[in-house]
């Protein structure tokens, strides 16, 4: 038992609580984590990236209630926090201390090379015609504590979407550049794989997200979700498809981008002859959109059924979550307590008084 144990793979992945959990968080990732955590081949860590909030959401009510609904859509979705470490960022001060000292040997030309960062000012600076930086230390800092986060706990393996793999490759490069300075002491995770689904947004624009306002909600009632389907821009007639494959990554593509949005989600959702069945009206050039609105909508409401269902059950309540939170930054805080201890006797600094 110990020895398959040890062999386990560390997964660890995060997200940040600014939001309701939307279509492309579960086909981009929570789909994923949920495979792993049956598979009971990995230890998978999932939490709640509150610290990382704070850049963003300003009440405490926001940043505590999303981060608690947020754990309960996780809940709703399948995820077991007794399969899978489910914890929130915060419970885990450790994190900030390790922020502190990988922070010291990281250069701010590296983090201002970073997109996200690099896209906020110049976005500020454009349109508010900013000439200084108002932007802030943490949010400079947000690659620094993202690697303190997959470092503490000596992740494998970061399953990310496409927006989040700088940051990873950062995480990357400054454990690099610590073993390097202070000997082998932090673990290096792998860099990410481009398998991750990117789910394009309901305006047909490349990628859903919360910042765009095009999402598909995981909580949506089956009203907002008709509604959302109906405005779904289609009026380009089928387009003739110049491929035999009937593969959604190859025929979507060749859609008009409302189209596609809906074919990709029929893709995820429908049983395949349904799915063929839509190809081939679409290939004849038939009128339809109507009633493949209707379908999607149908499919999405219904998968959504039992979700909003967990996630308004009694059990599934705020106590329920602060115990789980608990019972699981018990176990998560033993590991990264033994990393930040090594970092501390590689820099040469005091030790804490946990001793590993
Ligand atoms: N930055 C990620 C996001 O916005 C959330 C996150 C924080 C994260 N720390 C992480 C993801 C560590 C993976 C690993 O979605």
């Amino acid at each position: 038992m110990a020895e398959s144990q040890k062999k386990r793979e560390v997964i660890l992945s995060g997200i940040r609580p600014t939001g309701r959990l939307h279509y492309g968080n579960y086909f981009g990732a929570i789909r994923h984590f949920l495979k792993l955590q049956e598979s009971g081949d990995a230890i998978c860590y999932y939490f709640v990236a509150d610290y990382h909030a704070l850049t963003t959401i300003t009440t405490r009510e926001d940043i505590y209630q999303n981060t608690i609904d947020m754990l309960r859509t996780y809940v709703a979705c399948g995820l077991d926090p007794n399969k899978s470490i489910i914890y929130r960022q915060s419970d885990l001060p450790s994190t900030a201390e390790l922020t502190l000292l990988l922070g010291m040997i990281t250069n701010i030309g590296f983090l201002e090379r970073g997109t996200t960062y690099k896209d906020k000012l110049s976005k500020l600076q454009e349109d508010a015609k900013i000439d200084g930086n108002p932007l802030s230390f943490g949010l400079l800092g947000y690659p620094v504590l993202m690697a303190a986060d997959i470092l503490i706990v000596r992740a494998d393996k970061v399953p990310v979407g496409d927006d989040q793999r700088q940051h990873v490759e950062m995480a990357i490069d400054i454990a690099q550049r610590f073993n390097s300075r202070f000997g082998e002491t932090l673990h290096v995770p792998q860099a990410v794989g481009r398998e991750a689904l990117r789910l394009p947004g309901l305006d047909g624009s490349s990628k859903m997200g919360k910042s765009e306002h095009n999402t598909l909600d995981l909580l949506d009632d089956p009203d907002t979700v008709l509604k959302k389907v109906r405005a779904v821009e289609t009026s380009t007639d089928p387009l003739p498809l110049p491929v035999e494959s009937n593969d959604p990554d190859a025929i979507i593509p060749h859609m008009p981008p409302g189209v596609g949005v809906l074919y990709r989600l029929l893709s995820l959702l429908a049983p395949e002859p349904l799915y063929l069945e839509f190809v081939q009206k679409y290939r004849n050039g038939e009128k339809f959109y109507g009633k493949l609105k209707q379908e999607v909508a149908r499919l999405v409401s219904e998968f959504n059924a039992p979700i909003i269902e967990k996630f308004h059950h009694p059990e599934n309540n705020r106590d329920y979550v602060e115990a789980f939170l608990r019972a699981n930054a018990q176990k998560v805080t033993p590991v990264a307590l033994e990393t930040v201890e090594a970092v501390r006797e590689a820099m040469g600094i005091g030790h804490s008084l946990y001793r590993a």
